[in-house]
């Protein structure tokens, strides 16, 4: 597939708005501007776009929420924080092609009628915050930002905003709490953001990679994304893939390629042994292995797996990898990450990573497996916001191939890989 996303990753010069005008950047923009924000919609609600944050919520659908109403002040926050370890996408975008997301940004802008945007960015991301602040900066001077933006009697501003680098601002409620300045912690839903967001006003939260695509739907229509990978869940994928492979990096490709292709012919291969399994999207996502290395990495193909596609973030791990280490270092993230608000995912999570803790230090007891299990049965469903579901989901789906490594660790002591 030829790349719309990543076009512009091996173009030094692409971060630059000269650059990117040359290569058809802002068209997207003048052709939007040329439509009726409804007709927007309807556009992105026809290609069958879903969200690339992790939910795969049709965007669409997603924008029709925002109450019509002229008047009404509305937002647009581009969730930028990209906290799940194992995904590394939007910063491919961001620092390589920045004014992508800004052109993204304003169309959808247009479309529901939001005045201010806000890039959310996680704090350890100075580079591309600073990069951004450049394009923005750019956009402004060329007229793609302020007022009457091409003479379309359009107006838009757009703000970076660096968050402080926590996992749970990634949530979107807990992001614009942050975003308002606040301390980062989930909201009760409803009202929704679409409805009661950011200041109190109707927001839409969009990911990076969601935005990006876009001006590319803008310009080649809703039937040519709606022809690209699986008739439910179209168009471009970005997959980040790391661990133990060959060729780790980025790879824009149909939505729904088999997970082998993806690993094998695209990222080189399995390093240093030989497969035994893979996370397909951030850490929360549970484990596939070699019976599953044929499903479709979309929504809907890994969702009847059991799994999920989440941010298309797949980790590789090959046959020395110890399974209980990479529940403790996922659990232990888990629990560092929680905002504390609930007491299952608070205490639970902690809890979780103490036994395995003993466990990977040669000090596991009996029954440590058949706790965790228990205490996985204690969060799930019982938490606020998906954090603590996620937690359990991305243990219980190691222990579901892996539990015999479990049981060995509590009854030798030690690694039986
Ligand atoms: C704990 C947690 C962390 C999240 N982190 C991110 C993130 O870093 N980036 C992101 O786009 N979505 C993240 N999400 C999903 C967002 O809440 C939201 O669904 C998404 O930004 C919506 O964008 P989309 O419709 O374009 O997918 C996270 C969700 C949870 C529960
Ligand atoms: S599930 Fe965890 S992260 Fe989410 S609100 Fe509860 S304590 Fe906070």
């Amino acid at each position: 597939m030829k790349p719309i996303l990543l076009k512009n990753q091996f173009n030094p010069e692409a971060y630059k708005v000269e650059s990117y005008v040359a290569g058809g950047g802002y068209e997207s923009l003048k052709k939007a501007f040329t439509m009726k924000p409804d007709d927007i919609i309807q556009l992105v609600k026809d290609s069958g776009l879903r969200g690339r944050g992790g939910a795969g919520f049709p965007t669409g659908l997603k924008w029709s929420f925002i109450p019509k109403d002229p008047t009404m002040q509305k937002y647009l926050a581009c969730n930028a924080d990209e906290g799940e370890p194992g995904t590394f996408k939007d910063r491919g975008i961001i620092n390589n092609d920045p004014h992508l997301l800004i052109e993204g940004m304003t169309i959808a802008s247009f479309a529901f009628g939001a005045s201010v945007s806000y890039i959310y960015i996680r704090g350890e991301f100075v580079f591309g915050a600073r990069r951004l602040e450049a394009a923005i900066a750019e956009a402004y001077e060329k007229g793609f930002l302020g007022e009457n933006i091409m003479g379309s009697g359009f107006s838009h501003d757009m703000y970076v905003h660096c968050g402080a680098g926590a996992y749970i601002c990634g949530e979107e409620t807990a992001l614009i709490d942050s975003l308002e300045g606040r301390r980062g912690t989930p909201r009760i839903k409803p009202p929704f953001p679409a409805i009661e967001g950011l200041n109190s006003k109707p927001t839409v939260i969009n990911n990076v990679e969601t935005l990006s695509t876009v001006p590319s739907i803008i310009k080649n229509g809703a039937k040519w994304f709606a022809g690209i990978g699986p008739e439910k869940c179209p168009g471009p994928k970005i997959y980040g893939v790391s661990g133990h492979v060959q060729k780790p990096g980025l790879y824009e490709l149909p939505m729904g390629t088999p997970i082998r292709e993806i690993i094998f012919n695209h990222a080189g291969g399995i390093k240093g042994g030989t497969f035994k399994a893979a996370i397909p999207g951030g850490i929360t996502a549970p484990m596939l292995v070699e019976k599953d290395l044929d499903t479709r990495m979309d929504f809907d193909s890994l969702a009847a797996k059991q799994s999920m596609l989440g941010s298309g973030g797949v980790i590789v791990m090959n046959n020395s990898t110890c399974m209980v280490k990479v529940a403790l270092i996922t659990n232990r993230f888990f629990s560092h990450e929680s905002c504390g608000k609930c007491t299952p995912c608070r205490e639970g999570t902690t809890w979780i990573t103490q036994i395995l803790k003993r466990m990977e230090d040669g000090e596991g007891r009996p029954g440590d497996t058949a706790e965790i299990e228990r205490l996985c049965g204690m969060i799930f469903g019982r938490t606020f916001c998906p954090l603590g579901d996620g937690a359990t989901m991305a243990i219980r789906g190691n222990l579901a191939h892996f539990r015999d490594e479990f049981i060995y660790h509590e009854e030798h002591g030690r690694c039986k890989v």
